[in-house]
């Protein structure tokens, strides 16, 4: 691939990816997702608050941050708790008490509240976690994150050069649909960290997921995660 003109690398990659994402769109999100984000609020304060913080910004380590989030994915992830396909015995409980519209209602109000981040917890780690979420590893084994992940953030109108290991990745360009994971960036340490050591949900995209972890050593999934962290 070295040999080939960046264009093609990217067309070749974009073809790659278009035939993974034929079939592929998981669950049950409705493209046109919506709620009231005037009762999502009164619902969050009445039954999230204590653990999610009031505007989804929440304050224990292992509790993720909400705000700002995809309302597709928080909806995705509740229907997910409800029906057992992502197991937690704390948030099982939570959903499977929840409508569905108050399910949409939720999702639609924290997807609109701004997400803070923390500071810096160490230099060195940030750096590191900084080349693994925008290039992948030097080996190759672990890919990009960005690739799939808070691709809004604009790092792909510089090109992808020096992004490794783009196999099955998503990207937003030549009016390709985008595989999009959920917002990262702000996301808890602790919480990353845990849920890269855990995952193990069913969906396809979880799967990928559960993949792409394996191939991480813990020493990497701690300096991605606390550069995460510290950039909301
Ligand atoms: C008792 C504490 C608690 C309460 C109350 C609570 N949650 Fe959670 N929530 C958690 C924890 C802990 C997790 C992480 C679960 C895991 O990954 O094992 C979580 C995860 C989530 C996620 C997944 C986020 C992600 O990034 O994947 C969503 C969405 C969510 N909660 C929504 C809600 C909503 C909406 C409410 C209120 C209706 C709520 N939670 C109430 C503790 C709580
Ligand atoms: C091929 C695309 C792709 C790549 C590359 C990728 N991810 Fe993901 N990731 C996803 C998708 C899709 C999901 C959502 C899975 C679901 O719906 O349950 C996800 C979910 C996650 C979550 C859970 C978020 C939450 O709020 O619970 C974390 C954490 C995560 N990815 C971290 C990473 C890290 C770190 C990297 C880079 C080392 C990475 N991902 C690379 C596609 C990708």
């Amino acid at each position: 691939m070295r040999t080939l003109a960046p264009f093609a690398v990217a067309l070749s990659v974009a073809l790659g990816v278009s035939a993974l994402l034929v079939g592929r769109e998981s669950g049950a999100t409705p493209g046109d997702l919506s709620g009231d984000a005037v009762h999502g609020r009164a619902l969050v304060q009445a039954r999230c608050a204590a653990c999610h913080g009031v505007d989804g910004n929440g304050g224990l380590s292992t509790v993720p941050r909400l705000a700002g989030q995809e309302i597709g994915y928080l909806y995705r992830q509740l229907r997910a708790f409800s029906d057992g396909a992502r197991v937690s015995p704390v948030m099982a409980a939570i959903a499977s008490s929840m409508s569905d519209r108050d399910m949409r209602d939720a999702s639609a109000f924290l997807a609109g509240q701004e997400r803070h981040g923390d500071a810096v917890a160490s230099a060195a780690l940030e750096e590191e976690g900084r080349a693994l979420f925008l290039q992948g590893s030097a080996d190759g084994r672990v890919p990009a994150c960005a690739a799939c992940h808070d691709a809004s953030r604009g790092w792909f109108a510089g090109g992808m050069r020096g992004m490794r290991g783009m196999h099955g990745a998503g990207m937003p360009m030549m009016g390709m649909p985008v595989r999009n994971g959920p917002r990262l960036f702000g996301q808890r340490a602790a919480y990353v960290e845990q849920r890269l050591r855990g995952f193990s949900d069913g969906t396809p995209e979880a799967e990928r997921m559960s993949a792409i972890a394996a191939s991480m050593t813990l020493q990497q999934k701690r300096a991605v995660a606390a550069y995460i962290a510290a950039h909301p």
